[in-house]
C-alpha cells in the first residue's frame, strides 16, 4: 500500500496519467493536476474551502440550462475567456484584435440590405449610423463576406434575454453582407454599458468580492470570410466609464472607436437624419487562414 507525501502524491497522480493514448489529452491532464497541487499547497486549502469551491462548482452546473452557461460566464470574468483568446491569437501581423464571443451570440442571423435599422422604433436611444469596411492585410476590400453585428438596447438587455424574444424576433441583431468594395452600412442605437447576468453564482462571487459586474457599452462583429480566420471582436464606445475595468476584461485600445456626434441632415447613405445622431466608422482587416466561426454559447436568456 503506497504511503505518500504531498509532493509524492503530485507525482503520483501525474504518472496516473502516463498511459493515456492521446498524447495531447495526456499532457492537458498533468498539466491541470500540477497546477491544480500548486494552488492547493500554496494555499494551505482548508477543508471548508475545498468543501465551498465543491458547493460554488455544483451550484455553477446547477444554473445552466438550454439558455444559461454560468460556466462561461465564470470563464469570462475569471479572464480566461480572454487568456484562451490570447494564445490562440498570438501573431496578429496587423489584422484586427480579436475579443470574447459573449453569450448573446445566437448564431445564422437574419441578412439584411445596407441602411437597414436593425433597432425598431420601440427600442429608445440615441440614432447611430454604422459605416465599416472588411479588407485583407494590405487594405484590398473583401466582398461579399457576411458579417454578423449584435448589441444591447438602451436598458442594458439584448434582445435573447427578453422573455418575448421567440415572439417579437431580433432586434440590435442581423447580418450584412459586405458589397464589391467590402463595405456595409447598417442604422441602429447607440448601446450602453450594462451588467452580466447576475443572478447566480457568478454574480454571488462578484458582488463578495467587491467587483463591479458592467460591460463598456460595444457592438460586437463577427466577420467570416472564406481563406481567413474568423474574427470575432467588438467595436468599444469611447468615452465609456467602463472601459478600464470592463468585468471581462475584453477591451484592447485598437478596439474602441471614437463616436462622432453629427448634427447633418442626411446619414451617410443620402436618406433623412434625426437631429442628433452619432456616426462609427470601423474598418476591418482580416488575417489570411482557416477555421469556422464560432458556434453560439447557447446562453441566450437569463433565467428569472
Ligand atoms: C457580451 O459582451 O455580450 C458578454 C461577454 C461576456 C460575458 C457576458 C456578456
Ligand atoms: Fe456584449
Amino acid at each position: 500500500m503506497p504511503q505518500f507525501n504531498d509532493t509524492e502524491l503530485t507525482a503520483a497522480v501525474i504518472e496516473s496519467f502516463e498511459k493515456t493514448p492521446d498524447p495531447r489529452v495526456k499532457f492537458l491532464m498533468q498539466e491541470l493536476v500540477k497546477s491544480l497541487h500548486d494552488y492547493v499547497r500554496k494555499t494551505d486549502l482548508t477543508f471548508d474551502e475545498w468543501g465551498y469551491a465543491i458547493d460554488f462548482l455544483t451550484r455553477t452546473g446547477q444554473k445552466c440550462t438550454a439558455s444559461r452557461q454560468e460556466f462561461i460566464l465564470l470563464s469570462d470574468v475569471l479572464g480566461v475567456s480572454m487568456l484562451v483568446d490570447a494564445v490562440n491569437h498570438r501573431e496578429r501581423e496587423g489584422a484586427t484584435e480579436t475579443t470574447v464571443l459573449g453569450p448573446f451570440y445566437v448564431g445564422e442571423h437574419k441578412v439584411l440590405p445596407h441602411g437597414t435599422d436593425v433597432s425598431p422604433h420601440n427600442v429608445t436611444g440615441e440614432r447611430m449610423f454604422v459605416q465599416s469596411r472588411v479588407t485583407d492585410l494590405k487594405g484590398k476590400p473583401l466582398a461579399g463576406v457576411p458579417v454578423d453585428i449584435w448589441h444591447a438596447d438602451d436598458d442594458g438587455h439584448y434582445d435573447s434575454q427578453k422573455p418575448d424574444y421567440e415572439v417579437t424576433g431580433p432586434s440590435s441583431r442581423a447580418r450584412f453582407i459586405t458589397d464589391a468594395d467590402g463595405r456595409f452600412f447598417f442604422r441602429t442605437i447607440l448601446p450602453c454599458s450594462y451588467p452580466i447576468p447576475t443572478d447566480g453564482p457568478v454574480g454571488e462571487m462578484i458582488r463578495q468580492v467587491r467587483r463591479h459586474e458592467m460591460r463598456p457599452a460595444h457592438v460586437h462583429f463577427l466577420v467570416a470570410a472564406p481563406g481567413y480566420e474568423p474574427l470575432v471582436t467588438h467595436v468599444f464606445i469611447e468615452g465609456d466609464e467602463y472601459l478600464d475595468s470592463d468585468v471581462v476584461f475584453g477591451v484592447k485600445d485598437e478596439l474602441v472607436a471614437k463616436i462622432e456626434k453629427r448634427t447633418d441632415a442626411l446619414m451617410p447613405d443620402g436618406k433623412p437624419a434625426p437631429a442628433p445622431w452619432h456616426l462609427m466608422s470601423y474598418e476591418f482587416r482580416m488575417k489570411p487562414g482557416k477555421g469556422t466561426a464560432p458556434k453560439p454559447m447557447l446562453a441566450v436568456a437569463e433565467d428569472a
